[in-house]
């Protein structure tokens, strides 16, 4: 018998064949889009390996994968949009076509800055893919060329986002009500 993780009784927001129904076809746009040429995926963790690793078994292109962790300055369930990065990417992006592959696009600032950061690099194109995006909180305006759902603001975890680095293995995206 499957014993359900830790947090599997909080509301559920997206279940997982929905979450890998629109992934199909996330895949099959970026299929189209990127014909005849291999982009180069960068996944940024922790937050989108889980998104990763299924977006690129769907895709039916060559495309090569990299990843770079960072880590944000913030505690709790906001962030405050001071970003380090601690893992770096391991090949050069230079003259690639780089799709940066996100869980959550919330106020914007990370992606801004890892577009500036990615951008300073010279490749050919820079696109993101977001699983999850919070419109309404955006602060920096930065839009996603690929994006899996629009939802409210409220704080989700699971299929690999966290809370204080927990519920990232739930199959499910949950909704965690504030304490
Ligand atoms: P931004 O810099 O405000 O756009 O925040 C993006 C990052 O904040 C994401 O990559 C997540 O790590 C984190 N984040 C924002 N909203 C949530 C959420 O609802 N659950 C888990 N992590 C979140
Ligand atoms: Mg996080």
């Amino acid at each position: 018998m499957k014993v359900p993780p830790l947090g599997s009784d909080l509301p559920v927001l997206l279940n997982a064949a929905r979450i890998e129904a629109r992934i199909g076809e996330l895949a099959a746009d970026i299929s189209r889009d990127y014909q005849g040429r291999t982009p180069h995926l960068v996944g940024v963790l922790k937050g989108a390996w889980v998104f990763m690793a299924d977006l690129v078994r769907h895709v039916s292109i060559h495309c090569t994968v990299d990843f770079l962790s960072i880590q944000s300055y913030g505690s709790g369930t906001t962030s405050s949009g001071e970003v380090k990065i601690t893992k770096d990417l391991d090949v050069s992006i230079q003259g690639r076509d780089v799709l940066v592959v996100e869980d959550i696009l919330d106020t914007g600032r990370t992606y801004n800055y890892l577009r500036e950061v990615l951008g300073a690099h010279g490749p050919a194109s820079l696109k993101l893919a977001a699983l999850l995006d919070k419109h309404s909180r955006r602060i920096i305006p930065v839009t996603a060329d690929y994006v899996g759902f629009v939802i409210p603001d409220v704080f989700v975890v699971g299929y690999g986002l966290d809370f204080d680095q927990k519920y990232r293995n739930l199959a499910d995206i949950h909704h965690l009500p504030s304490p």
